[in-house]
Protein backbone atom coordinates (compact mmCIF):
# COMPACT_ATOMS: atom_id res chain seq x y z
CA UNK A 1 0.00 0.00 0.00
CA UNK A 2 2.80 2.54 0.83
CA UNK A 3 4.41 2.09 -2.06
CA UNK A 4 1.71 2.54 -4.49
CA UNK A 5 0.21 5.42 -2.05
CA UNK A 6 3.94 7.12 -2.74
CA UNK A 7 3.94 5.92 -6.46
CA UNK A 8 0.13 8.00 -6.86
CA UNK A 9 1.74 10.89 -4.87
CA UNK A 10 4.33 11.72 -7.07
CA UNK A 11 2.46 11.44 -10.38
CA UNK A 12 -0.45 13.80 -8.79
CA UNK A 13 1.56 16.17 -6.39
CA UNK A 14 1.00 19.56 -7.11
CA UNK A 15 -1.59 19.18 -9.94
CA UNK A 16 -4.05 22.61 -9.51
CA UNK A 17 -7.09 21.13 -11.35
CA UNK A 18 -9.06 19.66 -7.91
CA UNK A 19 -6.90 16.28 -8.78
CA UNK A 20 -4.49 16.94 -6.94
CA UNK A 21 -2.65 14.46 -4.49
CA UNK A 22 -4.52 15.66 -1.31
CA UNK A 23 -7.99 14.45 -2.80
CA UNK A 24 -6.24 10.82 -3.78
CA UNK A 25 -5.66 10.84 -0.09
CA UNK A 26 -8.81 12.34 1.41
CA UNK A 27 -10.51 9.80 -1.12
CA UNK A 28 -8.31 6.80 0.42
CA UNK A 29 -8.85 7.94 4.09
CA UNK A 30 -12.25 8.13 3.88
CA UNK A 31 -12.54 5.19 1.97
CA UNK A 32 -10.82 3.59 4.85
CA UNK A 33 -13.72 4.89 7.40
CA UNK A 34 -16.33 3.87 5.22
CA UNK A 35 -14.80 0.77 3.72
CA UNK A 36 -14.39 -0.48 8.02
CA UNK A 37 -18.03 0.32 8.58
CA UNK A 38 -19.65 -1.37 5.84
CA UNK A 39 -16.99 -4.93 6.36
CA UNK A 40 -15.52 -4.35 2.70
CA UNK A 41 -12.56 -5.96 1.56
CA UNK A 42 -10.15 -2.87 2.68
CA UNK A 43 -6.73 -4.14 0.12
CA UNK A 44 -9.09 -3.54 -2.46
CA UNK A 45 -10.89 -0.49 -1.64
CA UNK A 46 -7.49 0.67 -0.49
CA UNK A 47 -6.28 0.13 -3.68
CA UNK A 48 -9.55 1.59 -5.69
CA UNK A 49 -8.79 4.67 -4.17
CA UNK A 50 -5.06 5.03 -4.13
CA UNK A 51 -5.85 4.54 -8.04
CA UNK A 52 -9.00 5.60 -9.44
CA UNK A 53 -8.15 8.87 -11.01
CA UNK A 54 -4.77 7.61 -12.52
CA UNK A 55 -5.66 8.26 -15.81
CA UNK A 56 -6.76 11.84 -15.44
CA UNK A 57 -3.21 12.40 -14.78
CA UNK A 58 -1.93 11.24 -17.88
CA UNK A 59 -4.97 11.30 -20.21
CA UNK A 60 -7.27 14.20 -19.49
CA UNK A 61 -10.30 12.53 -19.97
CA UNK A 62 -9.57 11.11 -23.30
CA UNK A 63 -10.28 7.22 -23.35
CA UNK A 64 -12.67 5.90 -20.77
CA UNK A 65 -10.26 2.50 -20.24
CA UNK A 66 -7.01 4.85 -19.82
CA UNK A 67 -7.67 4.53 -16.37
CA UNK A 68 -8.43 0.34 -15.86
CA UNK A 69 -4.83 0.14 -18.19
CA UNK A 70 -2.71 2.58 -15.92
CA UNK A 71 -3.44 1.17 -13.04
CA UNK A 72 -3.38 -2.59 -14.21
CA UNK A 73 0.58 -1.79 -15.18
CA UNK A 74 1.18 -0.57 -12.21
CA UNK A 75 -0.52 -3.27 -10.45
CA UNK A 76 1.23 -6.19 -13.15
CA UNK A 77 4.52 -4.37 -12.53
CA UNK A 78 4.41 -5.19 -8.30
CA UNK A 79 3.04 -8.63 -9.03
CA UNK A 80 -0.37 -7.82 -7.75
CA UNK A 81 -2.58 -11.47 -8.43
CA UNK A 82 -5.01 -11.58 -11.15
CA UNK A 83 -8.11 -11.17 -8.91
CA UNK A 84 -7.51 -8.16 -7.13
CA UNK A 85 -5.97 -6.18 -10.20
CA UNK A 86 -9.33 -6.95 -12.01
CA UNK A 87 -11.27 -6.46 -8.95
CA UNK A 88 -9.41 -2.46 -8.71
CA UNK A 89 -9.43 -1.84 -12.33
CA UNK A 90 -13.35 -2.49 -12.00
CA UNK A 91 -13.45 0.46 -9.58
CA UNK A 92 -11.19 2.40 -11.54
CA UNK A 93 -13.67 1.52 -14.66
CA UNK A 94 -16.78 2.73 -12.54
CA UNK A 95 -16.14 5.60 -10.12
CA UNK A 96 -16.90 8.21 -12.30
CA UNK A 97 -20.20 10.55 -12.06
CA UNK A 98 -21.31 10.81 -15.85
CA UNK A 99 -24.51 13.27 -15.98
CA UNK A 100 -27.44 13.69 -14.17
CA UNK A 101 -29.33 11.03 -16.06
CA UNK A 102 -27.41 8.87 -16.24
CA UNK A 103 -27.06 5.65 -13.70
CA UNK A 104 -23.35 4.94 -12.49
CA UNK A 105 -23.78 2.56 -9.33
CA UNK A 106 -20.67 0.66 -9.13
CA UNK A 107 -21.55 -3.69 -9.65
CA UNK A 108 -19.50 -4.64 -6.15
CA UNK A 109 -19.22 -2.77 -2.66
CA UNK A 110 -15.66 -2.04 -2.19
CA UNK A 111 -16.79 0.34 -5.71
CA UNK A 112 -19.69 1.46 -3.88
CA UNK A 113 -17.33 2.26 -0.98
CA UNK A 114 -14.59 4.23 -3.21
CA UNK A 115 -17.39 5.67 -5.52
CA UNK A 116 -18.86 7.03 -2.30
CA UNK A 117 -15.73 8.46 -0.63
CA UNK A 118 -14.60 10.16 -4.05
CA UNK A 119 -18.12 11.84 -4.02
CA UNK A 120 -17.88 13.05 -0.52
CA UNK A 121 -14.80 14.85 -1.52
CA UNK A 122 -17.20 16.72 -4.35
CA UNK A 123 -19.29 18.35 -2.06
CA UNK A 124 -19.11 20.52 1.44
CA UNK A 125 -16.48 23.20 1.88
CA UNK A 126 -13.41 21.00 -0.12
CA UNK A 127 -16.46 20.08 -2.64
CA UNK A 128 -16.77 24.49 -3.32
CA UNK A 129 -13.50 25.17 -3.08
CA UNK A 130 -12.43 21.86 -5.70
CA UNK A 131 -15.59 23.20 -8.08
CA UNK A 132 -14.26 26.88 -8.84
CA UNK A 133 -10.66 25.40 -8.87
CA UNK A 134 -11.75 23.35 -11.68
CA UNK A 135 -13.58 26.62 -12.82
CA UNK A 136 -10.98 28.47 -13.05
CA UNK A 137 -8.24 26.24 -14.68
CA UNK A 138 -10.86 26.12 -17.54
CA UNK A 139 -11.41 29.57 -17.13
CA UNK A 140 -15.12 29.24 -16.81
CA UNK A 141 -16.87 32.25 -15.44
CA UNK A 142 -18.23 31.76 -11.78
CA UNK A 143 -21.85 32.18 -12.97
CA UNK A 144 -24.31 33.72 -15.46
CA UNK A 145 -27.94 34.61 -14.49
CA UNK A 146 -29.37 33.83 -18.27
CA UNK A 147 -27.46 30.22 -18.37
CA UNK A 148 -29.96 27.92 -16.73
CA UNK A 149 -28.24 24.34 -15.28
CA UNK A 150 -28.67 21.39 -17.67
CA UNK A 151 -29.38 17.95 -16.13
CA UNK A 152 -27.22 15.82 -18.85
CA UNK A 153 -28.76 12.82 -20.13
CA UNK A 154 -25.32 11.41 -21.31
CA UNK A 155 -21.83 11.40 -20.78
CA UNK A 156 -20.70 12.38 -23.96
CA UNK A 157 -23.08 15.79 -23.19
CA UNK A 158 -22.22 15.67 -19.79
CA UNK A 159 -18.08 16.02 -21.20
CA UNK A 160 -19.05 18.77 -23.39
CA UNK A 161 -20.54 20.81 -20.80
CA UNK A 162 -18.74 24.38 -20.50
CA UNK A 163 -21.51 26.14 -18.37
CA UNK A 164 -20.36 28.34 -15.15
CA UNK A 165 -19.14 26.89 -11.86
CA UNK A 166 -22.30 27.63 -10.17
CA UNK A 167 -24.03 25.21 -13.03
CA UNK A 168 -22.32 22.19 -11.80
CA UNK A 169 -23.26 22.56 -7.87
CA UNK A 170 -27.50 21.78 -9.95
CA UNK A 171 -25.86 19.30 -12.48
CA UNK A 172 -23.88 17.04 -10.41
CA UNK A 173 -22.82 18.34 -6.74
CA UNK A 174 -26.53 19.01 -5.59
CA UNK A 175 -27.36 15.44 -6.89
CA UNK A 176 -24.85 13.34 -5.38
CA UNK A 177 -26.06 13.08 -1.70
CA UNK A 178 -29.44 11.23 -2.81
CA UNK A 179 -26.64 8.74 -5.12
CA UNK A 180 -24.60 7.32 -2.07
CA UNK A 181 -24.38 3.95 -1.86
CA UNK A 182 -23.65 3.09 1.76
CA UNK A 183 -25.53 4.28 5.42
CA UNK A 184 -22.04 5.31 6.27
CA UNK A 185 -21.21 7.47 3.47
CA UNK A 186 -24.91 9.02 3.43
CA UNK A 187 -24.45 9.99 6.99
CA UNK A 188 -21.06 11.88 6.16
CA UNK A 189 -23.20 13.64 2.89
CA UNK A 190 -25.77 15.41 5.14
CA UNK A 191 -23.56 18.26 6.52
CA UNK A 192 -21.59 18.68 3.27
CA UNK A 193 -24.71 19.01 1.29
CA UNK A 194 -26.73 21.15 3.45
CA UNK A 195 -22.87 23.74 3.79
CA UNK A 196 -23.31 23.88 0.19
CA UNK A 197 -26.67 24.93 -0.28
CA UNK A 198 -26.05 27.34 2.16
CA UNK A 199 -23.15 28.52 0.32
CA UNK A 200 -24.99 29.23 -2.76
CA UNK A 201 -28.14 30.55 -1.66
CA UNK A 202 -25.87 33.15 -0.63
CA UNK A 203 -23.96 33.76 -3.57
CA UNK A 204 -27.40 34.47 -5.15
CA UNK A 205 -28.54 36.94 -2.85
CA UNK A 206 -25.23 38.09 -2.70
CA UNK A 207 -25.57 38.83 -6.16
CA UNK A 208 -29.13 39.88 -6.95
CA UNK A 209 -29.40 41.64 -3.92
CA UNK A 210 -33.34 42.26 -3.33
CA UNK A 211 -33.83 40.95 -6.74
CA UNK A 212 -34.77 37.24 -6.69
CA UNK A 213 -32.23 34.99 -8.25
CA UNK A 214 -33.71 33.34 -11.58
CA UNK A 215 -35.85 30.31 -11.28
CA UNK A 216 -33.97 28.11 -12.82
CA UNK A 217 -31.78 28.33 -9.80
CA UNK A 218 -34.08 27.70 -7.42
CA UNK A 219 -33.25 25.37 -4.81
CA UNK A 220 -36.33 24.34 -3.91
CA UNK A 221 -37.78 23.83 -7.80
CA UNK A 222 -34.40 21.79 -8.76
CA UNK A 223 -36.07 18.02 -8.05
CA UNK A 224 -32.95 16.31 -8.11
CA UNK A 225 -33.70 12.73 -9.22
CA UNK A 226 -35.65 14.10 -12.26
CA UNK A 227 -35.47 12.04 -15.56
CA UNK A 228 -32.63 9.68 -14.11
CA UNK A 229 -32.52 6.51 -16.13
CA UNK A 230 -31.10 3.50 -15.01
CA UNK A 231 -28.47 2.08 -17.40
P1 LIG B 1 -13.74 12.71 -10.03
O1 LIG B 1 -12.87 13.09 -8.88
O2 LIG B 1 -14.95 11.93 -9.63
O3 LIG B 1 -13.00 12.11 -11.19
P2 LIG B 1 -14.28 14.91 -11.79
O4 LIG B 1 -13.09 14.60 -12.57
O5 LIG B 1 -15.62 14.92 -12.48
O6 LIG B 1 -14.44 14.02 -10.49
O7 LIG B 1 -14.12 16.29 -11.10
C1 LIG B 1 -13.06 16.65 -10.26
C2 LIG B 1 -13.45 17.87 -9.45
O8 LIG B 1 -13.74 18.94 -10.32
C3 LIG B 1 -14.73 17.63 -8.65
O9 LIG B 1 -14.70 18.30 -7.42
C4 LIG B 1 -15.79 18.20 -9.54
O10 LIG B 1 -16.96 18.61 -8.87
C5 LIG B 1 -15.08 19.35 -10.20
N1 LIG B 1 -15.66 19.59 -11.49
C6 LIG B 1 -15.86 18.72 -12.52
N2 LIG B 1 -16.50 19.30 -13.55
C7 LIG B 1 -16.73 20.57 -13.16
C8 LIG B 1 -17.35 21.70 -13.76
N3 LIG B 1 -17.89 21.64 -14.97
N4 LIG B 1 -17.38 22.86 -13.06
C9 LIG B 1 -16.84 22.94 -11.83
N5 LIG B 1 -16.24 21.93 -11.21
C10 LIG B 1 -16.17 20.76 -11.85
NI1 LIG C 1 -11.50 11.62 -7.69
Amino acid sequence: MAVTAQHVESLFAGEGSGHDWWHIRRVWQNALQIGKKEQADLMVVQLGALLHDIADWKFHHGDEEAGPKAAQEWLRSHNAPQELINKVCQIVREVTFKGAGVDTTPSTLEGKVVQDADRLDAIGAIGIGRAFAYGGHKGREMYHPNQAPQLHASFEEYKKNQAPTLNHFYEKLFLLKDRINTVAGQEMAQERHQYMQQFVQQFLQEWHGPEEAPAAFHLETNHPQAGVKTA
